[in-house]
């Protein structure tokens, strides 16, 4: 967090890819029991806010810009909780693909939450703001945390795990169209026979604990739903790997891809490969918790 001279404080708000996603079993409240293991990637939006009497945002993309962004509606939740008699512009630069399944905007919606708290002088512990997220969306409140965390619950309760050791891996962004409700339609797809018991999720924290990351052990319950959501993925899936990517997994509930690739050298070839395709792709890296 950086607080310039006129009293605006910038934020980076990263995107994250879930290493591993297992759907134990549907809930009596509807939601569905998770085990994953979120990774927060270097691929971000920035994030800043100015002083100012009343709420506002401007952001990047016109299109996602109105009421219903989780960055204004994580300042108004926080403005009522709290009391505060101040407002803020909220100026967000979008470069996070949106309804990618890489939790642009409930990262967005963090990053409000910590600048407030620090423009407003609220001095609300992370506990007193994640209660605000786990509001907003099951990811919102990762990214309060980041790095390298365990979810379980809906997503929402957390445990901090070791760093993952840098990899890179390049994110590939399929020509599907947009499906409305995508996260709700691909839970309504899952079915007993995707749910597992975590042990996935247990073995690649046991590695993370010794400093590895096993990429045999990434896995997504989503990807046996996706291709039925996301007309077209399978060929997506299939340039990715071609181009020299490998494995290869859905970012969270998609359409977004990511391959690991062995080095940024590397990557870039695949890039230029996936490029000459003509796909949307790009290379990034885990991140630490900042
Ligand atoms: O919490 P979030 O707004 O991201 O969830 C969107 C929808 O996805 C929920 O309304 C619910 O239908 C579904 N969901 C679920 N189990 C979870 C998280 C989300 O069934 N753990």
């Amino acid at each position: 967090m950086q607080k310039a001279a006129d009293g605006s404080i910038a934020l980076e708000a990263r995107a994250k890819l879930n290493l591993t996603l297992e759907v134990l079993g549907r809930r009596p409240d509807g939601y569905h029991e998770l085990r994953t293991v979120f990774q927060e990637i270097a691929l971000s939006d920035e994030v800043r806010l100015y002083p100012c009497v009343s709420l506002c945002l401007e952001c990047s993309v016109p299109s996602l810009g109105g009421e219903s962004n989780l960055a204004l509606r994580a300042a108004r939740l926080l403005q009522d909780a709290s009391g505060v008699g101040a407002g803020a512009r909220i100026v967000l630069v979008k470069r996070i693909q949106a309804a990618g399944g890489l939790a642009g905007g409930s990262s967005d919606a963090a990053a409000t939450l910590r600048g407030l708290n620090a423009l407003w002088g609220l001095g609300w512990d992370m506990e007193r703001l994640a209660g605000i997220a786990a509001r907003l969306g099951s990811d919102v409140p990762f990214f309060l945390l980041g790095g390298t965390a365990l979810g379980s619950g809906r997503g929402e309760v957390l445990m901090p795990l070791p760093a993952a050791p840098e990899t890179w891996v390049v994110l590939l962004f399929p020509p599907v169209p947009e499906v409305e409700g995508k996260t709700r339609t691909l839970y309504s797809f899952i079915t007993r026979e995707h749910y597992t018991a975590g042990t996935a999720t247990r073995r690649l924290c046991d590695g993370l604990a010794l400093g590895k990351l096993d990429a045999s052990l990434l896995y997504n319950a989503f990807e046996g739903v996706a291709p039925r959501v996301f007309h077209g993925i399978g060929a997506a899936q299939l340039a990715l790997k071609d181009a020299g990517a490998a494995p290869v997994h859905l970012a969270g509930s998609g359409p977004t891809l990511f391959g690991i690739v062995a080095s940024a050298g590397e990557g870039e070839v695949v890039v230029r490969r996936l490029e000459a395709a003509g796909y949307r792709c790009c290379l990034t890296r885990t991140a630490r918790r900042a």
